[in-house]
């Protein structure tokens, strides 16, 4: 070899060497915990399709929550599953609602947590949509003052953010007006910005039995085939008031995060969605992979892509090797 060469190798050899030239720190600070809330007492019900995570019951998920601050993840992402669905969804901002109830005792029990909830229809609504339905199509307009009532809901129960995740035009615009009409002005909105109509929420929709019942959602969540369309979705919901930007799935739109992050500069999420969780859990249990390098890289890439926050099934497995790690 040429004399005087830069060789890579030589920052390689020492694991403190890598330590200290490492371009990417995955923290459990940058987690953010998604949980499904359901009706009843005493109710923790494994969810099949995603090995490790539970349905809920209010006083359970106080007991999980709590945990999960214990080990430093600073956030949870609140799902619910209503009692009964309807045409219009009307659980989804209704005063004792699931996930109303769950913000409270959650902020109750754990005040300094961040509850963020996910403002949708779908999990509540009859067919399964995540806006009002009509003549078989799903109504854009209608919807959002829908949504603007949930996510008022959600503010006075006392969440500290509100995440949209229906995809409808407009929503951010509407759900900033009616906060702060509401007295809301601080209450943060995290958007699910570039939401692809993914086939890796397939877990998900098992878990919170919110399977559309006829068609699918790519009437409004977006083609995977696009990028560019990303970055106008982006700029739409940051002038229409969004604080913080998500992509969502994560890993198959590490370009997509990358581009966000070059472009915009602003507060962005990845969220690392059920079907990405599923598949490490799945190869894991086989054996054809390690389950806890693979996680560990996957989420580490994330953050390299340039996500701010990682919202993932792992946090609180990732939560307990960070830590294992720093000691
Ligand atoms: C509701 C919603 C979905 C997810 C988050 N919010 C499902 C969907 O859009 O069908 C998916 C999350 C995951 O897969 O982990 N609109």
């Amino acid at each position: 070899m040429a004399h005087g060469m830069f060789r890579p190798r030589r920052l390689r050899e020492k694991p403190l060497l890598r330590t200290l030239v490492r371009e990417t720190a995955l923290a459990v600070d940058d987690l953010v915990y998604p949980l499904f809330a359901v009706h009843g007492r005493g109710v923790r019900e494994p969810i099949p399709s995603m090995p490790g995570q539970c349905r809920f019951s209010v006083d359970e998920l106080v007991k999980e929550v709590k945990d999960a601050a214990g080990m430093g993840i600073p956030a949870v992402l609140l799902f619910g599953l209503p009692e009964a669905k309807d045409p219009r969804g009307s659980e989804a901002w209704a005063e004792d609602g699931i996930v109303q109830q769950a913000v409270r005792a959650v902020k109750d029990v754990v005040p300094d947590l961040l509850v963020a909830t996910d403002v949708c229809l779908c999990q509540y609504t009859s067919h399964g949509h995540c806006g009002v339905v009509d003549g078989g199509t799903v109504r854009n307009d209608p919807t959002l003052e829908l949504l603007a009532r949930v996510a008022v809901s959600h503010a006075e129960a006392g969440a500290d953010l509100v995440a949209p995740s229906d995809m409808m035009d407009g929503r951010v615009g509407a759900i900033r007006e009616a906060l702060d009409e509401a007295s809301f002005p601080d209450t943060p909105i995290l958007a699910y910005s570039a939401k692809y109509a993914s086939s890796f929420y397939g877990p998900f929709r098992d878990a919170a039995d919110s399977a559309p019942q006829f068609g699918d959602r790519r009437s409004y969540q977006m083609d995977p085939a696009n990028g560019t369309e990303a970055m106008r979705e982006i700029a739409l919901d940051l002038d229409e008031g969004a604080d913080i930007v998500m992509v969502k799935p994560a890993l198959p739109y590490l370009d997509i995060i990358s581009r966000a992050k070059a472009e915009f500069g602003v507060p962005l999420a990845a969220y690392s969605v059920s079907g990405e969780y599923a598949m490490i859990k799945a190869a894991g249990r086989l054996g054809w992979l390690d389950e806890e390098r693979a996680m560990l890289e996957a989420l580490t890439a994330i953050r390299r892509a340039g996500a701010d926050i990682v919202i993932t099934y792992f946090a609180r497995e990732a939560a307990r090797l960070l830590e294992r790690h720093a000691r």
